[in-house]
């Protein structure tokens, strides 16, 4: 039988939310990774220290026994952060960077920031403190069309926030576009990127070709197929600047099949399994050790991971759902098949 065997991996962005749902997909995330960049779009969001090291514990709680896993905790940047905030999370061990949403590009972003020239002096603390500032790089202009809204905002909003601050560490996250990809590779070693499985392995067909499918809807929101290869490229290409951040965003099923669906694709429950296929195809299964365990910990100045894990060539079929109480979670790939199966 294939295999293949490669050193503990990390997600460095992903959405384990709280409660009964953390309880569900934690375990997931805890199977096929070490260590993952925990984001804090929670209601109401953790845009403190004190809240990181709570919601850290309640995480820290939901891992099952006998489970070897770091949650590695970010704050929300809000309007009022403060530089002493920022401070405090720079030299605290369990937070390590600030996420900035635009208020109003994604779930649960409404406590976001509405002016983003309005927060640079905060930026100047992050830089100054070296702690990374991880960006959903989307526009929220309602007369932006929706597929354009990640070009627009590194046109608008990320070159100049990356010529303010040349020492500041920024991730561009879940990058989409060609356009995302040739920025981080011509920007300086500050600057990388996270790609997420959907979005190597899906374009917008996916969601809108023969029906609707809001299980494949997630922001910044899957483009046309001549994007997909370009993050095909970028990911495995061996360029450090690209790691993996599946961004699993889990959402009940009623809330995404739904008049008004919520954005989000879940994904923790496959994720090795569905780089692995991405990897694969493109013929580069040598390239997916370096995105999923060294890049991502080198850009985060953390040790890599020692161990491994390894997956098998077996074909094995995604579950229908996963329980939360009454409720259920629909994952990427549901009742499908797929290719690899993390041992
Ligand atoms: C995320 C969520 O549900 O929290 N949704 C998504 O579509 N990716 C938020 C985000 O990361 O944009
Ligand atoms: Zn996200």
């Amino acid at each position: 039988m294939k295999t293949l065997t490669i050193t503990r991996p990390d997600d460095w962005h992903a959405h384990v939310r709280n409660g009964a749902v953390l309880k569900t997909v934690l375990p997931h995330t805890v199977r096929q990774f070490a260590r993952a960049i925990i984001m804090p779009n929670l209601k109401p969001p953790v845009t403190a220290v004190a809240q990181a090291l709570a919601y850290r514990d309640e995480i820290l709680q939901a891992i099952p026994e006998g489970g070897d896993f770091t949650p590695l905790m970010t704050l929300y940047l809000t309007d009022s952060t403060t530089p002493d905030e920022i401070k405090k999370a720079a030299d605290s061990d369990a937070v390590h960077a600030f996420k900035l949403y635009p208020a109003g590009a994604t779930t649960h972003s409404d406590s976001g920031v509405a002016d983003i020239k309005a927060v640079y002096a905060l930026f100047a603390a992050m830089e100054k403190h070296d702690i990374p500032l991880l960006i959903h790089g989307e526009v929220t202009d309602q007369d932006c069309d929706i597929f354009d809204r990640e070009k627009l905002f590194i046109d608008k909003h990320l070159a100049d926030i990356a010529d303010n601050f040349p020492g500041l560490r920024i991730v561009a996250e879940h990058v989409t576009t060609t356009e995302a990809v040739q920025f981080v590779q011509a920007a300086g070693v500050n600057i990388a990127a996270t790609i997420t499985p959907q979005h190597l392995l899906f374009n917008r067909n996916a969601i809108l070709a023969g029906g609707i499918r809001p299980h494949y809807y997630c922001l910044p929101i899957i483009k046309r197929e001549s994007h997909r290869l370009a993050l095909v490229e970028a990911a495995t290409s061996g360029n450090p600047k690209f790691f993996l951040g599946t961004d699993s965003a889990p959402h009940l099923t009623s809330l995404k099949e739904n008049a008004c669906g919520c954005a989000g694709c879940y994904s923790a429950h496959a994720a090795l399994e569905l780089y692995a296929e991405a990897f694969e195809r493109a013929g580069s299964l040598d390239k997916l050790e370096g995105f999923a365990s060294f890049f991502g910990a080198d850009f985060y100045r953390l040790p890599r991971n020692s161990g491994s894990v390894t997956l098998d060539k077996i074909t094995w079929t995604v579950p229908a759902v996963y329980g939360v109480n009454e409720h259920s979670i629909m994952p990427l790939k549901a009742n499908e098949a797929l290719s690899w199966k993390l041992r």
